[in-house]
């Protein structure tokens, strides 16, 4: 069996428009531009074209995008001091501080200042207790949004189906199995301590893998026909020094395997800033609402 590549590039490129046409509805309607603010603290390279990605692509639906570059010598007062008062301006819908923050900053500190309502990261424990009570209110994180969008792509009923989450982190692990849950899967969260690893991801007709470590999944870990969402991006060298990009599965023995399966890059990756305007988008209407 060759899998089915589920293109994220597409995927996103379709949400986009579907974001720009609404904002355009609404920006006629309400004479207001939604609004979407980006804090970036110091000079991290990965994080400085990550956020300039963020701002094009805002703009690109018609959103208002601020974007906000701070000193790597900026105290936490300050930090705290301007997300107050984008909390409090009405023509802010998104917050959204950059990770990492330089360590003399306390990041929990920072997310938990964050209105509810304008955390368009779904960072804040309101936000994480309003998604898994099933609150409609919630802001999801973007990259498992993203996830479950190309997992109903190729499998649109997921009632029933077994998911295995390899990683437990606050922005992919534990958002993706409570929205695993919500879509009526069985979900094991599986991990780092984990036993016999291989055995369990191979319960899996959805496979999500969100563990940071290139290539680790291998086909013959999967059960035949099995979905894997693939929403690792490491960075590797290769032997003539190039970079590369690679997932946490090995692309080339999974997708043998495989029923459908997200490239590295192309797949998950393009839908994560796609999802923050979806969020932005929103964040607007509940403010009009
Ligand atoms: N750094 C890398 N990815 C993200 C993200 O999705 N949100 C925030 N706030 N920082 C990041």
């Amino acid at each position: 069996m060759t899998a089915k590549t589920i293109d994220g590039k597409l995927a996103a490129e379709k949400l986009r428009q579907g974001i720009a046409a609404e904002v355009a509805q609404l920006v006629a309607k309400n004479g207001r531009k939604p609004g979407l603010v980006v804090i970036l603290v110091g000079d991290d390279p990965a994080s400085k074209v990550y956020v300039a990605n963020k701002a094009k692509q805002t703009d690109e639906v018609g959103m208002n995008s601020i974007e906000n570059r701070l000193p790597v010598t900026t105290s936490e007062a300050e930090l705290l001091s301007l997300v107050e008062s984008y909390n409090r301006d009405p023509m802010i819908d998104g917050i959204l501080v950059q990770l990492p923050l330089p360590s003399h900053i306390d990041s929990a500190k920072v997310l938990t200042a964050i209105a509810p309502d304008k955390d368009v990261d779904g960072f804040h424990a309101v936000n994480v207790g309003r998604l898994w009570t099933g609150d409609p209110r919630a802001l999801v994180p973007c990259t498992p949004s993203g996830s479950m969008i190309l997992l109903r792509s190729v499998l649109p009923d997921l009632s029933g189906a077994e998911a295995v989450v390899i990683g437990r982190s606050n922005i992919v692990g534990k958002p993706m199995a409570a929205l695993l849950l919500a879509a009526n899967c069985s979900v094991s969260v599986v991990h780092s301590r984990s036993q016999n690893l291989p055995s369990l991801v191979k319960r899996g007709d959805i496979v999500i893998a969100a563990v940071g470590k290139a290539d680790m999944v291998k086909g013959d870990w999967l059960k035949p026909g099995a979905i894997v969402i693939d929403v690792g991006i490491n960075r590797l060298v290769t032997a003539e020094g190039k970079a590369r990009l690679t997932g946490d599965c090995d692309y080339e023995s999974c997708q043998q395997v495989a029923g459908a399966i997200t490239p590295v890059p192309g797949g998950v990756g393009p839908m994560t800033i796609a999802c923050l305007l979806q969020n932005t988008l929103l964040s607007y209407r509940m403010r009009l609402a």
